[in-house]
């Protein structure tokens, strides 16, 4: 079974796209890890993440690098949205990702293009959504965490600019697979949102 979790970023698909994998014993891909990885080589290389060329030499990061926590930061967010515009860097990374989603077992696969470019075939998809209000609070919450400085009209500003650029990039914008069932999290709490993901794959008929 292959499950499909696509989303905008904060939207929580992250947290569930892992709870489905450990409760349906699956492997589970982060795909947003993947391009996060090219955009922060392309600054290692000092290249710019807007020129093709240089965001394409960046795929050739080394793996260890998806272990480097800098991977998570806002900036680093910022940089893969940029570099994930040029059709060379998604196809770049497109046979990784398609390898995983065909492990003979299946598996999870989060990002913004799964259910509609990397595993159209997938027995479940979820489109997880929020309200920008609800994102930006769940940011603002976990900077405040790690003790980072930023408003929430900042944060808010920042998910809007980059929500703009995943939808209306030319190439597999972050757009609902027709097949895809909503989850809006705005009102959810972590546990409710997994609970009722859960019951949506459970619900599949072809679910197995
Ligand atoms: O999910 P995330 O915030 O880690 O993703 C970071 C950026 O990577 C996101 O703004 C767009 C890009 N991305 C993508 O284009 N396709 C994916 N499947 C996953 C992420």
């Amino acid at each position: 079974m292959i499950i499909a979790v696509d989303g905008p970023t904060a939207s929580g698909k992250g947290t569930i796209a892992r709870a489905l994998a450990a409760h349906f014993g699956l492997p589970h891909l982060d795909t947003g890890l993947l391009y996060r990885a090219v955009g922060y080589q392309v600054g290692l290389d000092g290249g710019n993440p807007d020129e093709a060329a240089d965001a394409l030499a960046a795929c050739a990061f080394p793996d260890a690098l998806l272990e480097n926590s800098e991977l998570r930061s806002e900036a680093t967010g910022g940089l893969a949205s940029r570099v994930s515009i040029h059709p060379a860097v998604r196809q770049a990374l497109y046979e990784r990702q398609r390898q995983f989603a065909l492990q003979p077992g299946g598996a999870v696969l989060d990002g913004r293009d799964i259910g509609t470019v990397i595993a159209p075939e997938a027995e479940v998809k979820l489109f997880v959504t929020a309200s920008v209000e609800a994102r930006a609070e769940r940011r603002f919450r976990e900077m405040q965490a790690q003790g980072r400085a930023a408003t929430l009209a900042e944060i808010a500003e920042d998910l809007r600019r980059r929500d703009e650029r995943d939808r209306t990039r030319a190439t597999a914008p972050l757009v609902a697979a027709l097949d895809a069932v909503q989850l809006d999290t705005s009102s959810l709490s972590p546990d409710q949102a997994v609970a009722e993901a859960i019951r949506i794959v459970e619900q599949k008929p072809n679910h197995h």
